[in-house]
């Protein structure tokens, strides 16, 4: 989804050409959320005296230029060069540039759609936007009252003429920018992540949030003189907004000292200029102003609000963001779970003491135990998750354990008590459907647990407690690594629930012992890829692909469809076996392919009926099956063979050959692995 990078650099003098190259690395950064167009605000002028004077924070050469073009980042690099206007070489001692990838929601991806959307054709405010403005066109019809002309199709350009109308409006010439952007806000309804810029304000930037994740890196080379951020309050709508006094802020020991403050919408596009950062909260309105930054925010009723923001550390490597030797990300996330997995069970499996501590639910496991149910909601990959440890889920706690899909589980008000227990499992925890289920069961008073790949995201800030599943950051959209470490938090946390329980030992003791030997099972089935490779050379030109499983692998199905999908853009479902005489074995014929999965487990004898039936149909299945059995490749036109570990982690392998053979297929339909079309790496709207 849409991509916010800004950048401040104060009394830190940078030429344009830095500014501009600082802008398009961070969106290129966040090209994996997925986006259609691309754009910048900087300071023009090519001729202008480039320093900004300090005190009075005048900058002479503030007007303000946009580019943006429809497409990839690079073409806007491209544009950027192209621009006649520009002096690349200026220097401006202090300076804000604001730049966005958008994924087109409200009108076509084009240029004029694109983002930052300005206030006038002089470009006083510019503003850029991730979310979605659900009162937009009420607001609209009120500015268009006014005289405010509109240009583009986006609710976004609704925000930036509305900062204006308050600008045109305002009581006093002391209005700060930060008290604007409040009014702003309380305006609006639906979810953002807004970062400003204004010619009115040079030198300062103004951002906030509502539901769409917004993070403040900060760097100085002087010592940073706090470790977190105070907030003022005000009370909504006063005359009195104006707080310029009541400032708390980011300050270098040295009055003159230069720092730089990098806004993004996730870490990926901070990491390489400062691992110090501030995640904002709901409502938050920070505002950099003199090399300052300050947070404010409207005090709602009796809401026990917390008084600070902390600056935390960042423990993502920069290494951990780059490709290295692979040539997508998908393939380098999909080679790294014999490590992800591990670092999923790092410090939790107690290998001395047999044990599973989970930190983050040590507090609240008492209550987990004791609850009427446990419901686990999640959207796409990570409800395949859900899926496939919801029968061990069952064994172990013996509780209900419910598994909904985060969108038709807010569409069916599903009925929440008190003593549910609900997880929220997201990579990137800042799913929208999944954030607004998880406000609903807040609502009705559930414990909330989050399950996210993702420290410091929304989903992992608003739960009671929860667990990292600590896969490292994955940048493919298509999510693998983050898949089999979703899978693995949830057996230690079915683990954790019967440690005490004699009668689930033996059964505990086999998982315990299978999760020590998985690292070394995934590398086996990874050497398994030219197999794949010769067998993606067979599939890739086929319009279809069914994948059938049943029991504990019916998840790898989901989830191996899923993948095949969203990165080949070919047919491909998900069949449980025991459905197939119910209406999925009409498909089969000698020209569909059938990729089945059998492992022996409890299920085989009934995976071995439906084979039969395929193959009866004159199907020639393609079998993922034990490395031990010899009944079922006799059937096979092609067969994979995995090793074999304990039936509830045996999905953590079988669903690692479909990984690669929709990679495999997608790279050799000549497709972008990483971006599919149409598709997002972080959800951010419903
Ligand atoms: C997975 O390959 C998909 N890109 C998608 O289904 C994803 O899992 C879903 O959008 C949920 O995302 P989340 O885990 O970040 O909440």
């Amino acid at each position: 989804m849409c991509g916010i990078f800004a950048y401040v650099n104060h009394c830190t003098p940078r030429p344009r050409k830095h500014i501009l190259q600082t802008l398009v690395n961070g969106l290129k950064r966040l090209e994996y959320r997925g986006y259609d167009s691309a754009g910048l605000a900087v300071d023009g002028g090519s001729n202008a005296t480039p320093t900004i004077d300090t005190k009075n924070n005048n900058n002479p050469s503030a007007h303000i230029v946009m580019i943006k073009q429809k497409g990839k980042v690079k073409n806007l690099d491209e544009k950027i060069y192209k621009n006649q206007e520009l002096d690349f070489e200026v220097e401006f001692g202090t300076h804000v540039g604001i730049a966005h990838t958008r994924w087109a929601t409200h009108g076509v991806p084009n240029a004029v759609n694109s983002h930052p959307q300005r206030s006038d054709k002089d470009n006083e405010f510019v503003v850029v936007h991730n979310g979605i403005m659900t009162n937009y066109k009420t607001i609209k019809t009120l500015l268009e009252g006014h005289g405010y002309e509109f240009e583009s199709e986006t609710d976004t350009e609704v925000v930036a003429k509305l900062i204006k109308y308050l600008w045109d409006n305002k009581e006093n010439d002391d209005v700060s920018f930060s008290t604007l952007v409040e009014r702003v806000i309380q305006q609006i309804e639906g979810a953002f992540a807004f970062v400003f810029k204004s010619r009115h304000y040079p030198g300062q930037c103004i951002a906030t949030r509502r539901g769409s994740p917004l993070l403040i890196g900060i760097r100085s080379e002087s010592k940073i003189t706090t470790d977190s951020i105070p907030i003022y309050y005000s009370s909504a709508m006063k005359p009195t907004l104006e707080r310029t006094e009541s400032r708390s802020e980011v300050v270098t020991q040295d009055a003159e000292g230069g720092i730089e403050f990098y806004f993004a919408s996730d870490a990926s596009a901070i990491i390489e200029h400062t691992n110090r950062v501030i995640y904002l909260e709901d409502d938050d309105v920070a505002a950099v102003v003199k090399g300052g930054l300050s947070i404010h925010r409207i005090k709602r009723g009796n809401v026990n609000e917390s008084g600070a923001r902390v600056i935390t550390s960042l423990q993502m490597e920069m290494a951990q963001i780059m490709k290295g030797e692979f040539s997508s990300f998908m393939q380098k996330e999909i080679f790294e779970q014999p490590e992800s997995v591990v670092n999923t069970m790092r410090g939790r499996v107690l290998w001395d003491e047999r044990r599973i501590h989970l930190g983050g639910l040590a507090d609240h496991i008492t209550e987990i135990r004791r609850c009427r149910r446990i419901i686990i909601i999640a959207c796409g990959t990570s409800y395949h998750s859900a899926i496939a440890t919801r029968q061990l889920l069952e064994e172990l706690t013996e509780l209900p354990v419910m598994v909904e899909l985060a969108s038709d589980f807010l569409d069916r008000s599903t009925p929440i008590f008190r003593d549910d227990v609900c997880f929220f499992i997201s990579q990137s925890g800042e799913t929208a459907d999944t954030l607004m289920a998880l406000q609903y069961c807040k609502n009705h008073g559930a414990l909330t647990v989050g399950v996210t790949n993702t420290v410091g995201s929304t989903i992992s800030r608003m739960t009671d407690c929860g667990v990292h599943i600590n896969a490292g950051p994955e940048i493919g959209v298509a999510s693998t690594k983050a898949y089999t470490s979703q899978f693995v938090a949830l057996v230690m946390f079915a683990m954790m629930m019967c440690e005490d329980r004699y009668s689930k030992r033996q059964r505990y003791d086999e998982i315990f012992d299978a999760l020590k030997a998985l690292p070394d099972l995934i590398k086996e089935v990874l050497s398994l890829d030219q197999e794949i490779v010769n067998l993606s050379e067979q599939l890739h030109k086929h319009k279809s692909l069914l994948v059938m499983g049943r029991g504990y692998n019916f998840a790898t199905c989901l989830e191996g469809a899923l993948k095949i999908k969203e990165i080949t853009y070919m047919h491909s479902e998900g069949i449980m076996a025991g459905e197939l005489k119910h209406g999925p074995l009409a498909l089969v014929d000698s020209d569909m392919p059938v990729l089945m999965i059998i492992v022996k487990d409890q299920v085989f004898g009934k995976c071995q009926n439906a084979l039969q039936q395929v193959v009866a149909r004159h199907g020639r299945p393609i079998i993922i099956c034990d490395k031990e059995d010899q009944e079922s490749p006799k059937c096979a036109s092609h067969v994979l063979r995995i090793p074999q570990t304990v039936d509830c982690l045996q999905g953590i392998l079988t669903v690692i050959p479909l990984q690669l053979l929709s990679y495999h297929m997608a790279v050799m339909k000549g497709l972008d692995v990483d971006f599919p079309r149409n598709l997002a790496k972080s959800v951010t709207v419903e």
